[in-house]
């Protein structure tokens, strides 16, 4: 994969653009697949009553809000993601059904100045594959300073499936036929092909969750439905 992809203002700029029609195309891309793996995310997660700090990564337009605030009713729920676009619309949702209590954060993970050891637990959907696997190390250094000792973390990611009959199947589906969703939604079919090229270099969460255990963090890894996602969860 072309090192330029990865670089910071070439993902801030594709995800400005494809938050229009992000929610749809997230739900048609996973075949709605990816609510329930958000909701996944959390299951092997302690659950917690009191006023613990939450923090959501990569956090899009807020879609994993509702499972955080579900799973942990008292938490204070931070949000964070570079994209100006994609945050005009957590904005909104966090103004109608959050009364403003999400602290929305937009910063780059690679470079922020979030506070060391706050966070109990750190959540990331679907944020992995636009990492390179230098970037990986450095958001697993992050991770591992922004929580507090014995705070836990869960990531999921879509994956290519081992199974080659499911991944010839799901590349010529995220491959041909998304392009041609997304050419109907946007009227340029670039962007969401590009997420079939990250997804097929980034391949599954196994060397992300490696990198997360190098850093001294304990991990343990996940898949589901025969690793058409798959992530890893953890303590600090
Ligand atoms: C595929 S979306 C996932 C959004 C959401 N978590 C979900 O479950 O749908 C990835 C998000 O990560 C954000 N992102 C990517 N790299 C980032 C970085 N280095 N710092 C902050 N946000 C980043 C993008 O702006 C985008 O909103």
């Amino acid at each position: 994969m072309d090192k330029r992809y990865y670089e910071p203002e070439y993902v801030r700029t594709l995800f400005d653009k494809m938050s229009a029609s992000y929610e749809r195309m997230n739900y048609i891309t996973s075949f709605g697949f990816s609510i329930r793996w958000r909701k996944q995310l959390l299951q092997s997660l302690p659950n917690n009553v009191s006023q613990i700090q939450v923090i959501d990564l990569l956090t899009g337009m807020g879609e994993n809000w509702n499972s955080i605030k579900h799973k942990y009713p008292n938490c204070q729920l931070t949000a964070l993601d570079f994209s100006e676009k994609m945050l005009k619309h957590a904005h909104k949702t966090n103004d109608l059904k959050f009364k403003q209590r999400v602290r929305i954060k937009c910063a780059d993970i690679l470079n922020n100045d979030l506070p060391s050891e706050q966070y109990d637990i750190v959540t990331c959907s679907f944020g992995l594959k636009t990492f390179s696997k230098q970037q990986i190390i450095s958001l697993a250094t992050e991770v591992k300073r922004v929580l507090k000792k014995g705070g836990h973390f869960s990531f999921v990611e879509v994956s290519e499936p081992k199974n080659l009959l499911l991944r010839s199947a799901y590349s010529f589906y995220l491959g041909k036929i998304i392009p041609i969703l997304g050419k109907l939604f946007l009227g340029d079919p670039t962007e969401y092909k590009m997420l079939w090229k990250y997804t097929s270099a980034f391949k599954n969460a196994d060397d992300a969750a490696a990198i997360f255990s190098d850093a001294g963090l304990q991990v343990h890894k996940q898949s589901f439905f025969f690793g058409c996602a798959t992530g890893f969860w953890g303590v600090k």
